[in-house]
């Protein structure tokens, strides 16, 4: 199931949403390795590179946040926390269990729909703040 970025998607603030393209881009090849079966190291591998830019990309939009005193940083800081919270437990789960399509589509289930509903949400109403008062 490849998931992709698409213009609708966009938030309309050029450094959010090529971070987005990434992401995508990310979740895809994490699934690919899998369905793949490039085996377990490189698999491992890219959930690393994936929750690595999860990381930064969070980091990069809170920032943006704060400088711009966004007031709905709590609910975006929530939401951030949700899906670090779901990727680490992928990447946990890893370590013991074995990796089969029902992995997979979990996998893909969860994090395709917290990616989009991440994306078309509030990140949509953060690019809104951000271009609404002339910020970006
Ligand atoms: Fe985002």
């Amino acid at each position: 199931m490849p998931f992709k970025w698409t213009k609708a998607l966009a938030v309309g603030v050029e450094e959010i949403d090529e971070q987005h393209k990434e992401l995508f881009k990310k979740v895809n090849e994490f699934s690919a390795a899998m369905r793949e079966n490039k085996g377990k190291e490189v698999i491992k591998e890219t959930i690393t590179f994936l929750k690595t830019f999860v990381v930064e990309h969070f980091a990069a939009e809170e920032k943006l946040m704060k400088k711009y005193n966004y007031p709905g940083y709590d609910e975006q800081r929530e939401e951030h926390q949700k899906f670090m919270n779901a990727i680490n437990e992928f990447k946990n789960e890893l370590k013991y269990v074995e990796i089969n399509s029902n992995f997979i589509v979990r996998f893909e289930l969860k994090i395709a729909n917290r990616l989009l509903k991440h994306t078309s949400t509030i990140d949509r109403k953060l690019g809104d703040f951000l271009i609404e008062n002339g910020f970006v």
